[in-house]
């Protein structure tokens, strides 16, 4: 009897639905090959439930998911409820209940996909965005609403433990590949937060000999990601601006649809939570021509996470073959849906 792993499934709203099912056949058919199993534990928690009943997930929803093995989400959002709730109605609680502080996501060019960069088949980043804490505070307020002085004041928050976790977490995965690692700074505009930003890592860094540690400007930086993708290995960023790099350079690699991350708490004393970068996508969802990628690579990064990396590898191969050979879905040019490409990799997974 192979291992057993709980995850809870939050397909969510919109093509979250369509793609974590898809993601899920895949994902069991390589667990069976390679002996171990998958308990899904599916969650309804989405804006339709808020439309319902008031709450995005139920009041005890953290306690339900804390003993499973991980989270595996599909997308929320929606255009009849405010972005703001359905994000810090799941998803933010989600991620700092579980001090999920590092969000993962790899960035490469997949075969089969054309990329805007004319130099693109150098591009192979992975971004290390701290997830917890930085410019997405709840600190701040309004006030004088509705009078002409009316104001809003948002409060950063950098603390020292955790711009160092975060250092560290990249520091080692830089490690493990070409040993480069681009810190995203604003030191020259901002004079506080940033500065110190910049002082932790590169303490923190400099505790990892052989590594070569740049801090770039994060202006600087989303040009240099589009004019030279290959100088850029592991890039390491606060919450806000690994959020807006992230999303520049999976555009890069051509389409949101097929890019992962990964919200981990490298501890492991907490779930992590594993989820494609793309939303609900309101405008096709229904049709069954969603891009399942995206799913099914952040699948691949659950695999590994669970101890489980060569089903990863396998699962990983079998989308790029897929894409190789020409199934493609319309975001990327073709003609298949959500279903014809599931199948193409089921059918890889069967015949390796
Ligand atoms: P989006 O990623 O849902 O869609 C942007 C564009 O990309 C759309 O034209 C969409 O059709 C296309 N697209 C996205 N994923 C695709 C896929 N797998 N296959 C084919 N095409 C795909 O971003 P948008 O429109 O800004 O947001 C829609 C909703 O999703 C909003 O409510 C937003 O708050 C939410 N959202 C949720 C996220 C999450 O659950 N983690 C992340 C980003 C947005
Ligand atoms: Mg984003």
């Amino acid at each position: 009897m192979g291992a057993s792993y709980v995850v809870d499934v939050i397909a969510g709203d919109g093509i979250g639905k369509e793609v974590a099912p898809a993601a899920m056949r895949c994902i069991d058919a390589v667990a069976r090959d390679e002996g171990f199993t998958i308990r899904w534990r599916e969650r309804d928690w989405s804006s339709e439930r808020y439309l319902a009943d008031g709450r995005m997930m139920p009041e005890d929803g953290l306690e339900q998911l804390a003993d499973g093995d991980a989270i595996f989400l599909g997308a929320v959002g929606t255009p009849e409820v405010p972005d703001h709730v359905t994000l810090w109605g799941l998803l933010i609680p989600i991620r700092r209940a579980f001090l999920q502080y590092i969000n993962l996501r790899p960035v490469r060019l997949l075969p089969g996909i054309v990329s805007p960069l004319r130099d693109a088949q150098s591009l192979d980043v992975v971004l290390v965005r701290e997830n917890v804490e930085g410019e997405y505070s709840e600190i701040g307020g309004r006030a004088y609403r509705g009078l002409p002085q009316e104001m809003a004041t948002q409060q950063a928050l950098f603390t020292r433990a955790g711009v160092e976790r975060t250092a560290r977490y990249a520091a080692e995965l830089a490690q493990t590949r070409s040993g480069s690692l681009v810190s995203a700074t604003k030191s020259n505009g901002i004079i506080h937060s940033m500065p110190f930003w910049d002082e932790v890592v590169s303490e923190t860094v400099a505790r990892y000999p052989g590594l070569r540690l740049e801090s770039v400007l994060i202006d600087a930086l989303a040009a240099r990601a589009v004019l030279k993708p290959g100088t850029l290995d592991v890039v390491v960023a606060s919450n806000l601006f690994g959020d807006i790099l992230s999303d520049l350079v999976a555009a890069l690699a051509g389409s949101i649809g097929v890019a992962p991350s990964a919200n981990l708490n490298p501890s492991r004393e907490h779930p992590s939570m594993f989820e494609p970068v793309h939303g609900s996508a309101p405008d096709i969802a229904g049709r069954g021509i969603a891009n399942p990628v995206g799913q099914m690579w952040a699948g691949a990064m659950m695999l590994d996470h669970l101890g489980e990396a060569k089903a990863g590898r396998r699962l990983t191969a079998a989308f790029e073959s897929a894409l190789a050979d020409g199934v493609r879905t319309r975001d990327l040019g073709g003609t298949a849906t959500t279903a014809d490409f599931t199948d193409a990799v089921l059918n890889r997974l069967r015949r390796a």
